[in-house]
């Protein structure tokens, strides 16, 4: 029999709109993860199966391309996706400051998830604001200018 559907479906008629305006099906896979990240949270490998399907290519071809970008989460992450650039014009800024107040403050390192699900913390490349580094994003929201007093208040506001 058919395997239970993850995705629901929003995603499916979402896709259905998008289609006719890519090339082929397989250009909607980047777009599809992203509904699909959208909708999970997180892209466990049944989710990608079930992209894998729907696109009509291989798994393993989904999960190459899932992990080769880094905006996609591979395991569940906190309510509050914490992505701090640790590149060089960030880290001459003090973004190591910022990483270690982070660290204290939710006791978790990068990479880590807070038991309460709440938080997730991690470092990321570039993200293309370096004129007002230090940058983080926060979910899908760009935090720019920070210091380790603005990222204190904003912790508490969170918690
Ligand atoms: Fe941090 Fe470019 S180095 S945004």
């Amino acid at each position: 029999g058919k395997m239970s559907k993850l995705l629901t479906d929003k995603f499916y008629s979402a896709m259905k709109k998008l289609e006719p305006r890519y090339p082929s099906k397989v250009a909607l896979l980047l777009p599809a993860l992203h509904a699909a990240q959208d909708e999970l949270g997180w892209l466990s490998g049944e989710v990608m199966d079930e992209v894998a399907g729907f696109i009509g290519i291989h798994p393993a071809q989904v999960r190459e391309v899932a992990s080769f970008y880094t905006m996609y989460n591979l395991k569940p992450v906190g309510k509050h996706h914490l992505k701090i650039c640790t590149n060089v014009a960030c880290l001459l800024r003090g973004a190591e400051k910022i990483v270690e107040v982070c660290e204290n403050k939710l006791g978790i390192k990068c990479g880590e998830t807070t038991k309460d699900m709440k938080f997730t913390l991690a470092e990321e490349e570039c993200l293309g604001a370096c004129g007002t580094a230090p940058v983080m994003m926060l979910n899908n929201d760009y935090h720019e200018s920070l210091s380790p007093v603005k990222i204190e208040k904003l912790l508490d506001e969170l918690r």
